[in-house]
């Protein structure tokens, strides 16, 4: 099988991460007999030196011929201050759009070698394993009516069936991967469109007998997430609610640094770390490229259905730390402190074993 992957690097760390994940991506495929078709482009405020604008309507076209991108990380200082429509995150609110990325997966895993880094005691963080999905294409982001004038400001926050529809279908499928168990976050005591959302939901829910569904509010679910995060499996929520929610859920693993995401749709993928562009550290071989190579990880599931390699990625960056190699944002007493090309050179060596053994499986 052949898949065509734009890799956007942008700016800061991003190209730096991303040159890690590739090493990962390009290792793992050769394994497993995937053919890759690589091209890099611009996005974020590299895009807008060179084009004056944060991503091109080119680049755009190449993305929705590809199918998966690989974005690192995009924008810093320099960029800060310009209209808000020449920002990088507004490239990245038109990416999701244009590629139809209504489905954003946020996995909250506790790794059990930062336990102490959590902000939550040991007892109640340790063991936590769940995924966020997010709506990413609708709701208030882009409803309409909207704007602003001398007297108001407004949005509007509106679902329809389809939309729902979709991603609850996702959220019972990916349930049905893991333990069965779905979350559905809403304000339905006091909004109709969160009403609505349920009613859906629930319509939904019956083709999945053998998941089991729960309602919950979205401010009882923010409190519950830092009460007892192991409760939950699959939390599926909208847009801004799902913003929030998943930034909460990132924290508390205490290592959200360390955190991949996807965003996907019913024919591309966008898959990039949770964190920023590190200006500060970029171009010193200091950046920390696990959520970067755990991004890696997710294109395996969602874009190759390729469950296994994605744990075996998995395995090996926790494998990595345990043997204490650490880069500097996450440095810790007695840990090896290397560099981006180290530390993936170790979760190379890591993936090289457990492949191994898996080929020796096989043959066996
Ligand atoms: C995120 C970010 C974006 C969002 C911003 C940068 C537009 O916060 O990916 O969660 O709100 O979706
Ligand atoms: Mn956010």
């Amino acid at each position: 099988m052949n898949y065509k992957i734009t890799l956007l690097p942008g700016d800061g760390i991003g190209p730096e991460v991303t040159d890690a994940a590739v090493k990962v991506l390009k290792y793992a495929a050769e394994r497993y007999g995937i053919s890759l078709d690589l091209n890099e482009q611009l996005m974020g405020g590299c895009s807008y030196e060179e084009h004056g604008l944060p991503i091109t309507d080119e680049t755009i076209e190449i993305c929705k011929q590809s199918n998966a991108v690989f974005l690192g990380a995009v924008g810093g200082p320099k960029w800060e201050n310009l209209a808000h429509h020449l920002k990088p995150e507004a490239a990245l609110l038109k990416l999701r759009k244009s590629l139809g990325l209504y489905t954003n997966i946020r996995p909250a895993k506790v790794y059990s070698a930062f336990l102490d880094a959590s902000s939550l005691k040991n007892n109640v963080v340790a063991g936590t394993d769940f995924v966020v999905l997010r709506e990413l294409t609708g709701g208030i982001y882009f409803g309409e009516p909207r704007g602003m004038d001398e007297e108001k400001g407004w949005n509007t926050m509106v679902y329809t069936r389809p939309e729902i529809e979709r991603i609850a279908h996702q959220a019972f499928e990916i349930a049905q991967n893991r333990e069965k168990r779905v979350t559905s976050v809403d304000k339905a005591n006091v909004l109709e469109v969160s009403q609505y959302w349920r009613n859906v939901v629930h319509e939904v829910a019956k083709e999945y007998p053998d998941v089991t569904l729960h309602d919950m509010y979205v401010d009882n679910a923010a409190m519950q997430i830092v009460r007892n995060p192991k409760q939950f499996d699959v939390i599926l929520t909208g847009n801004l609610f799902g913003d929030i929610i998943s930034d909460i859920a990132g924290m508390i693993t205490g290592s959200l640094g360390m955190l991949p995401s996807a965003s996907v749709g019913t024919e591309h993928a966008l898959y990039e770390p949770v964190h920023g562009s590190a200006p500060d550290i970029a171009g010193q071989n200091k950046a920390n490229p696990i959520a970067a190579i755990a991004s890696v990880a997710m294109m395996f599931k969602y874009t190759f259905n390729m469950h296994h390699v994605a744990k075996i990625i998995e395995t090996s960056i926790e494998k990595t730390l345990q043997d204490g190699y650490r880069t500097v944002d996450i440095a810790t007493e007695g840990g090896n402190l290397v560099s981006t090309d180290k530390i993936t050179e170790q979760i190379l060596k890591n993936c090289e074993v457990m492949f191994s053994k898996e080929a020796d499986v096989q043959v066996g």
